[in-house]
C-alpha cells in the first residue's frame, strides 16, 4: 500500500529521494551493492592492487565492519573476491571498487521502507584520509565512493591519474575545497556524479569540464554554480551527454540576447534534464529548443519562469515527464496543453505533466489524446469551470490532484468511468460538488483520498464502502449531515490518515473497536460527535477530536499511545480531574484541554510531558498552584492557563525554566503576590498576558530585557511546529492558534499570531510608576496596563514605541501631561487615557485629535481638542516643528496594524489541527524547507562525525 502512494507520487518522491535518503533509515549493510563475485576457487589477485586497497581501507573507519573480507589473511587473499571489488576476468585486475551506496537503486526503497526508524541515519564509512596507493589501480573503470563522509577535505589530485575511468560517483561523500580540476584528466569518463559535496570556486569549471568529451551523464546538483554565468555554454561542450541534472545549484539564467546561446551547440542527446531549483528564467526554453527532440525527462520545476511555453516544445515527442511546477507560468492551460499536443502525430508519450504551482487559468481541455498519462498534477493555480468528462476516458491515469483551484460543477462516474488504475484522487479546496449514485460501485481502488471542502453531503458518502485499500482520507468540511455508519471503522484497519472535520457527524463510536496497524492521525474536529472517547482513538498517533460533544473523564488516556503526539480535545463537555497517568506520553507535543469542564489540581505529572511545546488548559475549573514539576517542560513554547482558578504567585521559575516561550497567558485566574522579576529572562516571549488577576507590587524595570519584544518586525506570522521523527510524508505538523482581548473584542489568532506582540497586564493591582524601560519594546503591538493603581507620569519617550496599534492606560492614576511623543506614533488605532489624572493640552496636530473624547474622559484637568473643554493660554503645549514634519509619515506599525485588522478580521475564526501536507499544498516551499533542513542534517552529521 504504500508502495502505490509511492508510485503515484513517483514525480514528487523523485525531488524529494535525495533528502530522504538522509531523512530515513539508512542501513548500510542492506544497502550497499556490493557483489559477491566467486574466484573458483583459483587465486586472481595481483598482490600490487591487494596492497593499494589494504592501504585505502586503512583510511576508512568502517563502522559496520562491512569490509571485513578484506584481509591479509590466507583464506582472505584474493582481493577479486572483496566486497565491493571486481576484477576483469581477462588481466585479474581490479576494474571496479564500489562501497557506494547510492549505486544501489534499491537502497532508496529499502529506505523508504524503513522510513520509520530515521534515527539511524548514518553513513557506511568515514574517510579520514584517501591512500595515495589507490593510483595503483591503474585498470579501474568503476569507482563509487558515495556516502563516504571525507568530512569536508579535498579530492586529492591523484584522483586524476585513474586514467581508464569510465564511472566515477563522489556523490554525498563530504568533499570540500575547489572544484576538483584534476577529475579533467579523466579524459574516458562516461559517468560523473559529485552532487552533494561542499565544493566551492566553481568559477574553475570551463577549464577542465569541456575535457570529458565522452561524458553522458552529469550530476553537480547541491554544489553552488551561482557564479558560473556560463554555465550553460560550458555543458553545451559535452558532445555526448545524455543525462543532465544540476538541482539546486543556484543556477543564474543565461542571458536571453547572449549570441552564445543562440549560437551554441547543444548537446544532440539529451534525454534527461533537471533543473530543479534554481534561478532559471524563460531564457532557457531558447537553449531547449537548439536541442533535438530526444528529451524524454524535462525537470524545470522550482525556477522563475514567466509566462506560457515557447512552440518548441511541441517537437519534443519523446516527452515522457515534464515538470514545470512551481513557476509563475501564466495564460490559459488549454493553449499550453494545446502547443505540447500541437505538431507530434502521436503525442501519446507523456506520462507525468506537472504544472502545479504555477498561475495557470482556464478550464481543463480534453486531454485524452495523451492516452498514456499517469499523472495529472495542476494543484495550486487558477483553473475554473468544469472538469471534463472526457478525464474517465484516460485508462491509464494513477494521480490526478487538482486540489486549490476554482474548479466547481459537479462531478460523477462519468468522470471516473475507465480510470480503473487511479491511486491517487485529490480534489480538494474547488467549488465541486461529487454527486455518485448510492450504489456506484468506482473501477479503482483509492490509495489516497483527499477531497476536503468538496461537497458530498448530507449522507455519508456510500462508494467509500468499496475502497478498502486506502491509506489516506480526508473528507473534511464536506458537508455531510449524517451518523457514521457501521462499515466505516472496519475499512480503516491500515490508515495512517482521517480527516472528517468541520461536518456534522452525529455520534459514530458505538462499540467502536479497530486495529489500528498504523497509529493513525485522526481529526474529527468541529462535528457533533456525543458520549466518551472511545478506547481504539487512543491509539492515534495524532487526535483532533474539537469542537464537539464529548463528555465523560478523559482517564482512557491512561491507555493511550505512548507515542502520541498530539491531542486536542478542546471544546467539549469533558469533566473530572486530570489523570496522574500521564507520565507515558512523553512524545506529547501538543496537549489542548480548554473550554472543557475539568476540574481539580492539575497534577504534578504533567512534568513529565517533557516534549511539550504547547499546553492549553484554558477554560476550566483548575485550581490551586502551577505545580512546580512544569519547570522540566524546558520545551514549552505556548501556554495557556487562563480563565480557571488557579492561585498563588506567578512563579519565578517560569522565566528561569522556560525560556523559549514565546507565549503565555495567565489572565483570569486568581494569581497574585508581585510580579517576579524573572520574566524579564523570558527573551522569545511575544505574548505576555497575565490581565485579571490580584497581582500587585510595581511593574519590573528590567522589561527591557525581553529580546523580542525589543525588536521590531522580524517574526514569522505563524507559529508553526512540525515532527521531524514523524513519518515524513504526513510531514505533521500544527499552527498554533491563541485567543485573547483585541480592541476590546476576544479573538482568535492564527494565521497572525506570530505578528502580535503585546503585553497586558490588566485589572490588577499595579502601584507604582510606569517604568521607563517600557519604551525599548519598541516591537510591541499592543499595550494593555489599564485597571491598575499606576501612579507618576507616562514616560516621556513613550513615542519610541512605534509598532503600537492599541495603548490601554485607563483608570490608573497616572498624572502629568500627555507626553507630545505619543503623538507620533502614527499607527495608533486605539487609544484609552480615560480615568487617571493627566493635566494640561492634549498634544494637537496629530491623531491624537482623532479619537473620540471618550478615550481621554475622567481627567478633568485635561483640555483641548477632540475634548470640548478649551484650554486656557498657559497651558497650551508647544509643538516642534520636527512632529510637523513627520505628520504625514506613514509607519511601518500603520502597515502592520492594518494587516492585522484584515487578516485577522478574515481569518480569525479558522479550525484548529492543521495537518500540513506541504508536498501538495505549497510543494515548492516545501522543499525549500527540506533542503534547507537536509543542509542542517549534513551539519549535524558532520559535527557529530567531529
Ligand atoms: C568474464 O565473465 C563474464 C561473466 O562474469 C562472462 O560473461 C565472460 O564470458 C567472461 N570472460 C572471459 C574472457 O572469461
Ligand atoms: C593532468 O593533466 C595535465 C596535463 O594535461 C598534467 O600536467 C597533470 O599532471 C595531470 N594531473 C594528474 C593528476 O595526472
Ligand atoms: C538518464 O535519463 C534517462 C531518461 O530520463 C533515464 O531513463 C536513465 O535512467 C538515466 N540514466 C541514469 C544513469 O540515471
Ligand atoms: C476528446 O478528444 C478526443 C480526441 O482526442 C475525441 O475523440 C473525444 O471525442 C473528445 N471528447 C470530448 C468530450 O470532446
Ligand atoms: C573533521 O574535520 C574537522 C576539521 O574540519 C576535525 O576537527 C575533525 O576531527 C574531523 N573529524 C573526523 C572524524 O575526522
Amino acid at each position: 500500500m504504500e508502495g502505490d502512494r509511492i508510485r503515484c507520487l513517483n514525480k514528487l518522491l523523485r525531488a524529494l529521494i535525495l533528502g530522504l535518503t538522509l531523512l530515513q533509515c539508512v542501513n548500510p549493510s542492506l544497502s550497499l551493492g556490493f557483489k559477491n563475485i566467486s574466484s573458483g576457487g583459483v587465486m586472481r589477485c595481483i598482490e600490487r592492487e591487494r596492497e593499494a586497497l589494504l592501504a585505502f581501507k586503512q583510511g576508512l573507519v568502517d563502522h559496520y565492519n562491512l569490509l571485513s573480507s578484506w584481509g591479509r589473511e590466507v583464506h582472505k587473499q584474493d582481493c577479486c573476491t572483496w566486497a565491493g571489488v571486481h576484477c576483469s576476468n581477462r588481466t585479474n585486475h581490479v576494474t571496479q571498487l564500489n562501497l557506494g551506496w547510492s549505486s544501489s537503486p534499491k537502497a532508496y526503497s529499502q529506505s523508504l521502507q524503513q522510513k520509520r526508524h530515521p534515527q539511524y541515519i548514518t553513513y557506511a564509512f568515514q574517510g579520514k584520509m584517501m591512500s595515495p596507493k589507490l593510483i595503483e589501480l591503474h585498470h579501474l573503470k568503476y569507482l563509487d565512493l558515495s556516502w563516504i563522509n571525507f568530512n569536508g577535505t579535498r579530492l586529492p589530485d591523484f584522483i586524476g591519474s585513474l586514467s581508464n575511468l569510465r564511472h566515477l560517483d563522489l556523490s554525498f561523500a563530504s568533499f570540500g575545497g575547489r572544484f576538483p580540476s584534476q577529475v579533467g584528466n579523466l579524459t574516458h569518463l562516461q559517468y560523473l556524479d559529485l552532487s552533494f559535496n561542499y565544493f566551492a570556486n566553481a568559477e574553475n569549471l570551463n577549464s577542465w569540464l569541456p575535457h570529458l568529451s565522452s561524458l553522458t551523464y552529469l550530476d553537480l546538483s547541491w554544489n553552488n554554480l551561482s557564479n558560473v554565468p556560463n554555465w550553460l555554454e560550458i555543458v553545451s561542450k559535452l558532445p555526448k551527454l545524455t543525462n543532465l541534472t544540476l538541482y539546486q545549484c543556484g543556477l543564474p539564467s543565461p542571458a536571453i540576447h547572449s549570441t552564445t546561446l543562440f549560437n551554441m551547440n547543444s548537446s544532440k542527446y539529451l534525454t534527461h534534464v533537471d533543473l530543479r531549483f534554481n534561478r532559471l528564467t524563460s531564457s532557457i526554453f531558447v537553449w531547449l529548443s537548439k536541442t533535438n527532440a530526444s528529451l524524454v525527462h524535462l525537470d524545470l520545476s522550482s525556477n522563475q519562469i514567466e509566462g506560457g511555453i515557447p512552440q518548441s516544445f511541441s517537437k519534443l515527442c519523446n516527452l515522457q515527464i515534464l515538470d514545470l511546477s512551481g513557476n509563475n507560468l501564466s495564460g490559459q492551460l488549454s493553449w499550453l496543453v494545446q502547443i505540447l499536443m500541437s505538431t507530434c502525430p502521436d503525442q501519446n508519450s507523456l506520462e507525468i505533466l506537472s504544472l502545479s504551482s504555477n498561475h495557470l487559468s482556464g478550464s481543463i481541455p480534453n486531454l485524452t489524446k495523451y492516452s498514456s498519462l499517469k499523472e495529472l498534477l495542476l494543484y495550486y493555480n487558477q483553473l475554473s469551470g468544469t472538469i471534463p468528462e472526457s478525464i474517465g476516458q484516460m485508462p491509464n491515469l494513477e494521480c490526478i490532484d487538482l486540489s486549490m483551484n476554482a474548479l466547481e460543477g459537479v462531478v460523477s462516474e462519468i468522470h471516473f468511468s475507465k480510470l480503473s488504475r487511479l491511486r491517487y484522487l485529490a480534489l480538494s479546496s474547488n467549488l465541486l460538488a461529487l454527486n455518485f449514485h448510492s450504489d456506484w460501485i468506482p473501477p479503482f481502488q483509492l490509495v489516497h483520498i483527499c477531497l476536503r471542502s468538496c461537497k458530498m453531503g448530507p449522507y455519508f458518502p456510500k462508494w467509500l464502502r468499496t475502497q478498502n485499500e486506502y491509506a489516506y482520507l480526508d473528507i473534511s468540511n464536506a458537508e455531510i449531515v449524517d451518523i457514521l455508519p457501521s462499515w466505516f471503522w472496519g475499512m480503516t484497519r491500515n490508515v495512517t490518515y482521517i480527516n472528517l472535520s468541520n461536518n456534522q457527524i452525529g455520534e459514530m463510536f458505538a462499540n467502536l473497536t479497530v486495529d489500528f496497524v498504523y497509529h493513525p492521525k485522526v481529526q474529527l474536529s468541529s462535528n457533533q460527535i456525543e458520549g466518551p472517547i472511545p478506547p481504539t482513538l487512543a491509539r492515534a498517533s495524532c487526535l483532533d477530536l474539537s469542537n464537539n460533544k464529548i463528555s465523560g473523564s478523559i482517564s482512557i488516556l491512561c491507555e493511550a499511545y505512548n507515542g502520541l503526539l498530539f491531542l486536542n480535545l478542546s471544546s467539549n463537555n469533558l469533566s473530572g480531574e486530570l489523570p496522574e497517568c500521564l507520565t507515558h506520553l512523553d512524545n506529547l507535543v501538543m496537549l489542548d484541554l480548554s473550554y472543557n469542564a475539568f476540574s481539580g489540581k492539575i497534577p504534578s505529572t504533567v512534568g513529565s510531558l517533557y516534549q511539550m511545546k504547547t499546553l492549553k488548559l484554558r477554560s476550566n475549573r483548575f485550581v490551586g498552584e502551577f505545580p512546580s514539576s512544569f519547570k522540566n517542560c524546558t520545551s514549552l513554547q505556548v501556554i495557556d492557563v487562563g480563565y480557571n482558578k488557579l492561585s498563588g504567585r506567578v512563579p519565578k521559575w517560569l522565566g528561569v525554566s522556560l525560556q523559549n516561550l514565546v507565549i503565555m497567558m495567565l489572565s483570569s485566574n486568581n494569581f497574585n503576590g508581585s510580579m517576579p522579576s524573572e520574566l524579564c529572562r523570558l527573551t522569545n516571549i511575544q505574548n505576555l498576558d497575565v490581565s485579571n488577576n490580584i497581582i500587585s507590587g510595581t511593574i519590573p524595570k528590567c522589561l527591557n530585557d525581553l529580546t523580542v519584544l525589543a525588536q521590531k518586525g522580524n517574526s514569522s506570522p505563524i507559529l508553526q511546529h512540525l515532527y521531524q521523527r514523524d513519518d515524513f510524508f504526513d510531514g505533521v505538523g500544527y499552527m498554533d492558534d491563541a485567543t485573547f482581548v483585541w480592541k476590546g473584542r476576544m479573538h482568535s489568532y492564527r494565521n497572525t499570531l506570530g505578528l502580535v506582540k503585546r503585553i497586558d497586564f490588566s485589572s490588577n493591582r499595579l502601584t507604582g510608576e510606569i517604568p521607563s524601560e517600557i519604551t525599548d519594546l519598541v516591537g510591541l503591538v499592543s499595550l494593555n496596563l489599564s485597571r491598575n493603581g499606576l501612579t507618576g507620569e507616562l514616560p516621556a519617550k513613550i513615542g519610541k514605541l512605534q509598532s503600537l496599534d492599541a495603548l490601554d492606560l485607563s483608570r490608573n492614576q497616572i498624572h502629568g501631561r500627555i507626553p507630545t511623543s505619543l503623538a507620533q506614533i502614527y499607527g495608533l488605532s486605539v487609544l484609552d487615557l480615560s480615568y487617571n489624572n493627566f493635566i494640561g493640552k492634549i498634544p494637537t496636530g496629530t491623531q491624537l485629535q482623532s479619537f473620540d473624547p471618550s478615550d481621554y474622559a475622567g481627567n478633568p484637568q485635561l483640555c483641548g481638542p477632540p475634548l470640548p473643554k478649551m484650554c486656557g493660554d498657559q497651558q497650551e503645549t508647544p509643538i516642534s516643528s520636527n512632529e510637523e514634519e513627520k505628520d504625514e509619515l506613514i509607519t511601518w506599525g500603520f502597515y502592520v496594524s492594518m494587516a492585522l485588522g484584515f487578516i485577522v478580521g478574515f481569518w480569525g475564526v479558522c479550525g484548529s489541527l492543521i495537518f500540513i501536507r506541504p508536498w501538495r499544498y505549497s510543494y515548492f516551499r516545501f522543499l525549500n524547507t527540506l533542503n534547507d533542513w537536509f543542509y542542517v542534517r549534513v551539519i549535524l552529521i558532520k559535527r557529530h562525525f567531529n
